[in-house]
């Protein structure tokens, strides 16, 4: 795993959407993971950016979100599809054919997270994932106790998750107990991952997931299992982390990171 710190959200955002506009040039149908949450709602307006003013081409890329809510209406403004379509699929070229989440309506949820599984296999599996850090230190919807080799499955929230999420809603009633998600397993077997992770609310959090012990209580520690995971954070969520100085120098010094300093 590397750590790169940067000063403010504005420039580790920036940082991760040309990390990915770099990865879709190298492979124009790239498989993409996403990810939604308040954090990613920069990283898309940037990757927005690229697209209207860099010409960054998503018409061959094929994404997979993490997880949807169970049983919201189909045209509920909180649907994960709903929040997607609003902060990014509808301002790039993407197919719409090529954008996956979770039926969270789906008749047989089982059924619909074989067939979730399925489909991500059939694509060729999931080439560069995104990534948020949840305040109970989940990745995706894996809550505690989730699985490391979980797979796509119906997950009830915990309380904790319930009351930071029900925020979003107008009325935090109406905010769903269940949803799907693509398991810890499912994420691990991604070929590339990038988390992006904000704020002060996030230090303690981040620094148990990045160097804490690795434990299904913190799903995000499992990231520490992949081999090719960037951890991109800003100095507020970096503040509690033990080796900031190591991350810094790495990121300052390696050759990989040389076209991404100084911008
Ligand atoms: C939700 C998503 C997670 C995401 C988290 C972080 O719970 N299911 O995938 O990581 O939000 O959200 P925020 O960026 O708003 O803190």
């Amino acid at each position: 795993m590397q750590v790169i710190i940067r000063p403010t959200a504005e420039e580790a955002s920036w940082l991760v959407a040309r990390m990915i506009g770099k990865c879709l040039k190298a492979k124009p149908d790239l498989v993409l993971g996403l990810a939604t949450g308040q954090t990613m709602e920069r990283l898309y307006s940037m990757m927005v950016k690229l697209h209207l003013s860099d010409g960054l081409d998503f018409s061959l890329c094929r994404t997979f979100n993490l997880d949807e809510y169970v049983g919201l209406p189909a045209d509920s403004p909180y649907s994960y599809r709903h929040y997607m379509k609003t902060h990014l699929f509808d301002h790039v070229n993407l197919d719409p054919r090529n954008t996956h989440l979770p039926d969270g309506n789906a008749p047989d949820l089982s059924a619909e997270c074989v067939r979730y599984e399925e489909t991500i296999k059939r694509s060729g599996g999931i080439d560069l994932q995104l990534l948020g850090l949840g305040k109970v230190g989940h990745i995706g919807f894996n809550e505690p106790l989730s699985a490391l080799y979980s797979r796509t499955r119906e997950k009830a929230l915990t309380p904790a998750t319930i009351a930071e999420n029900s925020r979003m809603f107008k009325d935090p009633a109406d905010m769903p107990r269940r949803a799907i998600t693509m398991g810890v397993g499912t994420i691990l077997e991604s070929r590339e991952m990038i988390m992006l992770v904000n704020g002060t609310a996030k230090a303690d959090i981040l620094a148990k997931a990045v160097e804490g012990p690795i434990t299904s209580m913190i799903t995000a520690s499992a990231i520490q299992l992949h081999p090719d995971c960037v951890v991109v954070t800003d100095e507020e969520a970096a503040s509690k982390l033990q080796a900031r100085e190591y991350y810094h120098w790495v990121f300052e010094n390696e050759p990989e990171w040389a076209e991404y300093r100084g911008k």
